[in-house]
């Protein structure tokens, strides 16, 4: 079948890598891609909030599958944009419909759901400007350091964590008041600190059954030894060398179970990944947050170890049979080390010549802020190249990682070479 993926970054080029391997697979398009992309399928130049276009290339690339990548059009509803022309009714859509994707869109009301369902999650309170005052009391009933979050999408950057009550009640303003992170923060969940590591586990949900892909987890901010601004993610690492027998349980009856029954109960249209961001507390896991699509770069080491065909999964999800469709994975470790732009999360240039490709050996190279122009590859974006190593423990799997982040050369390279530190038997 042809399969349309959304999305241009390494995540979607991971998922393109990976459903390509599939005998089922006939074409691969990706809108808009990268020019890593290219290489797995064909490019075209759509954006992913277009629906109409999309609806257009699904007819014209008789496309029967399409994965959407990003949270973006899934929050503006292109699931149920496609449910809703009787001409789709055979096209096989991977992620929720709009009231879904709410988990992403809106913390409060992923807090709420989390509530309802008895999912463990911090405590919490929502606020608006009319409660500010209220705010302000609900923080002194709290201890630093204090957790303030914008309600709505705000880039990754909606979420303030704060060691003095003053700055706290300083930033609640800032975000109700003065609209700090604009439409987003007119809602402000608070929440109770909590003092953990923290994992991602990934699962692949129809809203009534589900299947657990290998968990991983990501290195978030810019500096060595987790200092500095937070980014999309400096490199990802699967599987975590805590996770122990019990703690699978524990994740997977408290966390996993609980969460797809609340989809089911509750009648949501949901099928699709479902990320959950947890922080594990003296070996319970407590859920901070959902997304409602994959991880990037963690999908650049949790497909290289799976093992079963992509596409059969996709097909059980989107049909509703995900309770017969076992993901199996290898018994192996994959990390990725991304490589970025001088300056980044902060400015950065782009449209720097990017060389070095042919020297790489031994493993795999997910484009992610990169484009083409004159058969030359240029970066595209403040992150640019995800280097994934793939081998039978962790160590080795860096150091594939890091060798080979050696190899690619262009102005302003930039990548953590820690990731995984903390992780190391
Ligand atoms: P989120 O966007 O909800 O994932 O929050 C961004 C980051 O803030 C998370 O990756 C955590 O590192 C941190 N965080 C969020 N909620 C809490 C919490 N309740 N306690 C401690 N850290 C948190
Ligand atoms: N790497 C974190 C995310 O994709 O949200």
């Amino acid at each position: 079948m042809n399969i349309l993926i959304l999305g241009s970054g390494g995540r979607e080029h991971a998922i393109a890598w990976k459903l390509k391997q599939s005998p089922k697979t006939s074409n691969i398009f990706i809108a808009p891609g990268n020019a890593g992309t290219v290489t797995v399928g064909t490019n075209l130049n759509i954006a992913v909030n277009d629906f109409d276009a999309i609806a257009d290339c699904v007819r014209v690339n008789n496309i029967r599958m399409v994965v959407v990548g990003p949270e973006a059009p899934l929050v503006e509803g292109i699931v149920d944009y496609f449910r809703a022309k009787p001409e789709f009714a055979y096209l096989k859509l991977i992620g929720p419909a709009k009231h879904g994707a709410r988990l992403e869109g809106s913390k409060e009301f992923a807090k709420k759901f989390m509530i309802r369902n008895n999912v463990p999650t911090a405590k919490f309170e929502s606020f608006t400007a009319e409660s500010l005052e209220n705010g302000y009391a609900f923080l002194e009933t709290l201890k630093a350091p204090y957790v303030l979050k914008a309600d709505g999408l705000a880039g990754g950057k909606g979420v303030l964590i704060l060691n003095e009550l003053s700055e706290a009640k300083f930033e609640l303003k800032a975000m109700l008041v003065d609209a700090k992170f604009g439409e987003a923060s007119s809602n402000v969940v608070i929440e109770e600190y909590l003092d953990g590591i923290e994992m991602s586990v990934f699962v692949l949900t129809d809203g009534e059954s589900y299947q657990i892909m290998p968990e991983a987890k990501d290195y978030k901010r810019i500096g060595e030894g987790d200092t500095g601004l937070n980014t999309g993610g400096m490199g990802a690492v699967s599987p975590v060398s805590f996770m122990n027998e019990e703690l699978r349980k524990r994740i997977e009856n408290a966390v996993v179970q609980t969460s797809v029954n609340g989809l089911k109960v509750e009648k949501i249209d949901y099928k699709g990944f479902l990320f959950i961001g947890l922080m594990i507390v003296d070996n319970q896991p407590f859920v901070i947050e959902y997304n409602v699509r994959m991880g990037d770069p963690e999908t650049e080491v949790v497909m290289p170890r799976i093992k079963s065909d992509l596409v059969d999964h996709f097909i059980a999800c989107a049909d509703g049979n995900m309770a017969n469709s076992r993901i199996e994975f290898e018994e192996n470790a994959a990390t990725t080390v991304m490589l970025v732009a001088e300056g980044y999360p902060e400015e950065y240039e782009k449209g720097k010549e990017m060389t070095g490709f042919d020297q790489t050996e031994d493993c795999i190279l997910f484009h992610a802020g990169t484009k083409l122009e004159n058969k030359k590859i240029i970066t595209n974006g403040g992150r640019i190249l995800a280097i994934t190593g793939v081998a039978e423990n962790i160590k080795d799997a860096l150091a594939k990682s890091f060798g080979n982040a050696d190899r690619i050369l262009y102005e302003g390279k930039y990548y953590r070479k820690d990731i995984g530190f903390d992780l190391m038997e």
